[in-house]
């Protein structure tokens, strides 16, 4: 099994729980305040899904492109696309990794917790730059390790919960990737959520969860109090987020 069937097989099982999540409207608002929409521009969404964003961003710009590796998700947002009867948005199945699209097409790029499921993120943040215009921009939202310490235990935490998970980065992480694909880092806007056990194993197949459990079983107290958070009868699982802006 490749990393992309994994991914696949992850985001066809999660569909529903994506377009559920009440983080999506909060996330969604923060990367749309980033975007600072211009009504000629032409915009690409990379990595998807069922198209929440792309969609939220063809009210706002001229036209719209949406890809992802899923055909699930592209299925699902084409559908969304006809019952809504919008004319300036289009979606296909695509590697963000190997765009088809010229360079220097895009006055926008956005990418909405992808990133931490790519094997080579160096390679999507430099495709996701060539398609750019001189002077565009690209808002990108991600799951975010507040140091390294944690991220470590994020990645072994979301990794047995979801094959699909690569690495959760740092700040640092990020703005080192965006530089070194040639982008310039203007805006920064970081967040922090909490999400139930029972949402956040949601989308896992029975043994996952139970891979999962077993795994916070062995955690010391202070690896568990970095992550988990006990509270009105339920545990709570924290995550962090950023928003980027860059150019
Ligand atoms: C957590 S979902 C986010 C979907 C959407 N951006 C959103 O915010 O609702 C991650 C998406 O990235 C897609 N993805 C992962 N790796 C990809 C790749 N190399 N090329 C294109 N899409 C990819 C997955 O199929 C999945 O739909």
């Amino acid at each position: 099994m490749t990393h992309q069937d994994d991914v696949r097989a992850a985001f066809t099982r999660q569909i529903e729980t994506l377009t559920s999540s009440p983080l999506d409207a909060e996330s969604l608002g923060r990367l749309l305040r980033l975007v600072e929409p211009e009504a000629h521009w032409r915009g690409l969404d990379v990595g998807t899904g069922p198209g929440g964003v792309a969609l939220a961003l063809a009210d706002r710009i001229a036209e719209v492109h949406g890809v992802d590796v899923t055909p699930a998700s592209i299925a699902a947002a084409r559908e969304q696309v006809a019952q809504e009867g919008r004319t300036n948005v289009t979606f296909e199945i695509a590697d963000i990794e190997r765009l088809p699209f010229e360079d220097a097409s895009f006055d926008l790029v956005t990418c909405r917790r992808v990133g931490h499921h790519l094997e080579h993120l160096g390679a999507a943040l430099t495709e996701m730059r060539r398609v750019l215009k001189r002077g565009g921009r690209l808002v990108l939202d991600d799951r975010l390790a507040p140091h390294e310490t944690t991220g470590r235990l994020i990645d072994r935490l979301e990794h047995t919960r979801d094959p699909s998970h690569v690495h959760c980065l740092t700040m640092e992480e990020w703005e080192a990737s965006l530089t070194a694909a040639g982008f310039v880092v203007d805006v920064v806007d970081r967040y922090e959520s909490r999400v139930t056990w029972k949402r956040f194993t949601a989308a896992a197949t029975p043994e996952k969860a139970e891979a999962l459990r077993e795994l916070c079983n062995t955690l010391s107290d202070k690896e568990r109090a970095s992550m988990l958070e006990d509270r009105a009868g339920e545990t709570w699982v924290k995550q962090w987020a950023a928003v980027l802006s860059a150019r």
